[in-house]
């Protein structure tokens, strides 16, 4: 019988609690041993639960507990998280998690510690919810050299867009929609500005170059600027716009990586992932193309993903998977400047199209023109910015 803890009871948590429950047979099944929940930790009060014996307000009962041998850290934020997290690894106990902001500020730290204590620290959650894509990327991908990773990987700005495109909903009411679905941070300014998928494309880019990629490093914009006139264009150039993490490891060793909304042709794998689905396209120097696809937020779906941890973790107690990274002794990102795009620009009708390169598809309508650039560095655009509305950068 494997004993373990649930530290946090939100959306996730909670989730993770009626999987343990819904499915013990199959869980036990798969770890081939009972998973016998002991604690539930959480500040609040739950005195009405069902099952209110398991919560507890002290980390330490977890700590302190020997029998306890893995713990879901699903409480979201970096502190206490860090601490308890870190405490609970050097107690010679497996932590999961879904907390991508741990995963990418703290994680290479933490997946130290797990090493050193020959336990597992296992983050599947943290990108993409539900859908299986980091133990694929680190173990079924791990004959390959990846060259590329695109994802879209912030359910809550994917359902927006889509709602503002296809039941045109307003920004507003669709992220209330998003919150009132257990898709939105607390903060929502994490999703819709780009903050969240950051993480999430850090934490795939450092498990695919096995180094650690420092998240604030990675230039990141969000949807705030994405106007449904943008989208009607992207349109009629058959094309859709996302919001994209985007990573490339250069032959020089370096990762160029950013987050921003990208316009995509609609025949891309990625163009037709919409509500609150996410995908990750990730390009291997032996495999070529490979696309993981499902629902990239919610209870069940998230908390799926969190169980699946849990098991590998009691089926591996005692050893240590190689689903990580180590420190990186300098700083690995590329600068903006290594990586050329085509843009898709809205310009000033008396704007000098020869700046943009070799200019596609162009258009004129009313006091604008609608076209699509040459390769621009992020430099050369920014240098031209004052006569362009728009510059949405196009995934090749
Ligand atoms: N807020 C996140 C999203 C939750 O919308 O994708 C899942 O990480």
């Amino acid at each position: 019988m494997a004993k373990a803890a649930i530290m946090g009871y939100g959306t996730v948590g909670s989730g993770v609690y009626e999987i343990i429950r819904m499915n013990a047979d199959k869980l036990a099944a798969s770890c081939g041993e009972e998973i016998e929940l002991k604690y539930i930790l959480d500040i609040r009060d739950f005195s009405d639960h069902p099952e209110k014996e398991l919560f507890t307000k002290d980390v330490n009962d977890i700590i302190n507990d020997p029998g306890i041998s893995v713990v879901a850290e699903v409480m979201g934020g970096l502190h206490p998280a860090y601490e308890f997290t870190r405490d609970l690894l050097l107690a010679g106990k497996s932590v999961v998690t879904s907390n991508k902001e741990l995963v990418a500020t703290y994680g290479s730290e933490l997946l130290e510690i797990a090493r050193e204590t020959g336990v597992n620290y296992l983050f599947e959650a943290s990108v993409g919810g539900g859908i299986p894509v980091l133990r694929p990327l680190a173990r079924c991908l791990a004959a390959n050299n990846i060259k590329k990773i695109a994802g879209i990987l912030n359910g809550t700005t994917n359902y927006i867009l889509y709602q503002m495109i296809t039941n045109d909903k307003s920004f507003a009411s669709a992220l209330k929609q998003a919150q009132a679905n257990g898709y939105a941070e607390r903060n929502p300014a994490a999703d819709i500005e780009g903050h969240d998928a950051c993480r999430k494309i850090a934490i795939l880019a450092s498990l695919a170059a096995g180094k650690s990629i420092d998240y604030t490093r990675i230039s990141t914009e969000g949807i705030t600027d994405i106007t449904l006139e943008d989208v009607k264009h992207a349109e009629q150039l058959d094309s859709v716009i996302k919001l994209i993490g985007y990573a490339e490891f250069l032959e020089n060793g370096r990762v160029y990586a950013h987050v921003a909304p990208m316009m995509i042709n609609k025949h891309s794998m990625l163009a037709g992932v919409d509500d609150v689905f996410n995908a990750v396209l990730v390009n291997g120097d032996a495999v070529g193309d490979v696309m993981f696809y499902g629902p990239g937020a919610g209870k069940l779906p998230t908390a799926s993903a969190v169980v699946a941890d849990i098991i590998d973790a009691v089926e591996h107690y005692g050893k240590t998977r190689n689903i990580g990274w180590v420190k990186a002794d300098e700083d690995l990102t590329a600068d903006r400047d290594e990586k050329k795009f085509r843009y898709f620009v809205r310009a000033d009708k008396d704007a000098d199209i020869a700046v943009f390169g070799k200019v596609e598809e162009f258009k004129s309508l009313g006091d604008e023109n609608v076209f699509m650039t040459g390769y621009m560095t992020a430099g050369e655009m920014d240098a031209v910015r004052s006569a362009v509305k728009t510059a949405i950068r196009i995934l090749d």
